[in-house]
C-alpha cells in the first residue's frame, strides 16, 4: 500500500515569532478565472504554492491557455488565447468546486460553456441555483445533462436587474465575470462583499471593466465590448491570517502575522480580544498575544462583514480548551459541523443541535489520530492538536494542504512540534 501523508503533533509548543501571508486561495482561484476574459497575458502576484492554484492552471490549460505557475516567485502568468475551448471536464472540477467560476467567463468570452457539476469541500449541499438563475435572466439558456451544466448565449449576453436571494460569494463573482462585457447595463442586488470580490473588481476594472458600487451590497456593471490582460495583486488571505491568530491565542503564544489586512478580520480579532488576547494592529498585519486560558466566546457566522464560516472550526477548536461554554451558530454549511466527531476524539465536549454548537471549555485535550475532512476542519484539528496533551496525528492532510501554503514549515518556525509523516494508506 503506498504511504498517504498526515501531520503527526506534539501538543504544549507556545508560538510565537513571525509569520507571512500570502495572496487568498478564494480570490486567486476567481481572478485565474477572470484572466480569460481577456486575450493575452495576464500575471497574478502574491499566488499561494497550494493545490488548488494547480487544480486552476490545469482547468486553463484545458481551455487552450498556456499557463505558468512559479511558487517560488509566488507568480501565475495566463496566456489566454483568441479562440477558447468551453468545456470545463468532471475529472478537473470534481476535485475543486471553484471551477464553476470559469462557467461566467466561458459564457462571455465563446457564447457557449460546458461546466461539470462540482464536488469540491464536504461541507453542505451548496446549490448553484442563483449562478444559474442569475445567468438565465442575463440572456443564457441553461440545462443540466449528464453532470454537466450546459449554458449558451448564442446572441450574447444583455444587461439586467439581478437579485440574488442571499449574498452568495461564488454566485455574485459568476453574474459579475458575465456581466463585465454584457450590452448595457447590469445591477447584482444583495451581493456578496467579501475581501475578495472587492478584489476581483479591482482586477476587472484595471481590465477595462466599469462598476460602481465595489465593496457595497449592489454592483452596478456597465457592459464593455472587451477587455486587457493586466498584472495584478492578490489580496492577503484573511482566512490564514485569523487561523494564526487562533493558534496565537490557544497556545498561548505571540504571533506577529505580517502582509495581512487586520480590517478585514474585525470581528474575529474583536473576538480574540474578548477571549482575552491582546491584539495590536501594526503596519503591515496584527500581533495577537495571550498569557492566561481563553475565556469562551459566542460566534455566529454570517457573510461578510460577518464572521467568518472558514474560521468557524478554529474558533471551536479554541471554545474546546476555554474557560466556560460558547454557543456556535453556523449560518452558511450545514454540514460544517461534522468534524466535531473528530474533535471529540481529543476530548472536546461540542454537542451540536441543528445549526447550532454548544462547546462546553475543558481544562486538557488529549492527543489522538483524527481525520480532515475539509480545509478549514482540518485547520480547526492542527489547532487542538498543538494544545493537547501527547501526540495527536491529523490524517488526510491533503484538505489542509488546499488552504494553506507552507502550513507546517511557518508552523515549525513559530516553535511547533509539527511533522509530515507517511502513513500506510
Ligand atoms: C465561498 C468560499 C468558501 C466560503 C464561502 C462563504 C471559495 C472558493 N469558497 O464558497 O470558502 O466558506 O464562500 O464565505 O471562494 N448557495 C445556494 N445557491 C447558489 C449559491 C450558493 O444555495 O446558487 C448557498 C450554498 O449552498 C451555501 C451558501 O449559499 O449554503 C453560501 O455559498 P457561497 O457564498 O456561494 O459560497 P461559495 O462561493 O461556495
Amino acid at each position: 500500500m503506498d504511504p498517504v501523508e498526515a501531520l503527526r503533533i506534539v501538543g504544549g509548543s507556545r508560538l510565537s515569532g513571525e509569520v507571512d501571508v500570502l495572496g487568498a486561495k478564494n480570490s486567486v482561484l476567481k481572478l485565474m478565472a477572470a484572466a480569460l476574459l481577456a486575450e493575452g497575458r495576464t500575471v497574478l502576484y502574491d499566488v499561494p504554492g497550494i493545490l488548488d492554484v494547480e487544480i486552476m492552471a490545469e482547468l486553463l490549460r484545458r481551455l487552450g491557455c498556456g499557463v505558468a505557475h512559479d511558487p517560488e516567485q509566488r507568480t501565475v502568468s495566463i496566456e489566454v488565447p483568441a479562440a477558447l475551448e468551453h468545456r470545463a471536464d468532471y475529472d478537473l472540477v470534481r476535485r475543486m468546486r471553484a471551477s464553476i467560476c470559469v462557467l461566467g467567463p466561458l459564457l462571455a468570452r465563446c457564447g457557449a460553456a460546458d461546466v461539470a457539476l462540482p464536488g469540491g469541500d464536504n461541507i453542505g449541499s451548496r446549490g448553484l441555483d442563483m449562478h444559474v438563475g442569475g445567468l438565465q435572466r442575463l440572456g443564457a439558456e441553461v440545462a443540466s445533462e449528464h453532470g454537466y451544466l450546459l449554458a449558451t448565449a448564442p446572441g450574447g449576453l444583455r444587461g439586467a436587474s439581478l437579485w440574488l436571494d442571499f449574498p452568495s460569494v461564488g454566485a455574485t463573482e459568476t453574474l459579475l465575470m458575465a456581466a463585465v462585457t454584457a450590452s448595457g447595463r447590469t445591477v447584482i442586488d444583495n451581493a456578496a462583499r467579501e475581501p475578495e470580490i472587492v478584489d476581483i473588481c479591482r482586477m476587472l476594472e484595471s481590465m477595462g471593466a466599469r462598476i460602481g458600487g465595489i465593496g457595497t451590497s449592489t454592483l452596478e456593471v456597465e457592459g464593455v465590448a472587451s477587455l486587457r490582460p493586466v498584472e495584478h495583486h492578490t489580496v492577503p488571505d484573511r482566512i490564514v491570517a485569523g487561523t494564526w491568530a487562533v493558534a496565537a491565542t490557544i497556545t498561548l503564544g505571540d504571533v506577529r502575522v505580517r502582509r495581512a489586512r487586520a480590517e478585514h478580520l474585525e470581528i474575529a480579532l474583536d473576538k480574540l480580544a474578548t477571549a482575552g488576547a491582546s491584539v495590536e494592529v501594526t503596519d503591515d498585519g496584527f500581533r495577537v498575544r495571550m498569557e492566561t486560558r481563553p475565556s469562551a466566546v459566542d460566534i455566529v457566522t454570517l457573510p461578510y462583514p460577518g464572521f467568518p464560516t472558514d474560521l468557524q472550526p478554529q474558533f471551536i477548536a479554541l471554545n474546546s480548551v476555554a474557560e466556560g461554554a460558547a454557543l456556535v451558530t453556523e449560518n452558511l454549511f450545514e454540514a460544517r459541523f461534522r468534524f466535531v466527531h473528530e474533535l471529540a476524539r481529543l476530548g472536546a465536549d461540542v454537542h451540536t443541535e441543528g445549526h447550532h454548537a454548544i462547546v462546553r471549555g475543558r481544562e486538557r485535550l488529549s492527543g489522538a489520530p483524527v481525520e480532515a475532512t475539509d480545509i478549514r476542519a482540518g485547520a480547526g484539528l492542527v489547532l487542538a492538536g498543538l494544545v493537547a496533551e501527547g501526540e495527536t496525528t491529523v490524517h488526510e492532510v491533503h484538505h489542509i494542504d488546499r488552504g494553506y501554503s507552507g502550513f507546517v514549515a511557518d508552523l515549525r518556525r513559530l516553535g511547533a512540534d509539527v511533522t509530515r509523516v507517511g502513513v500506510p494508506s
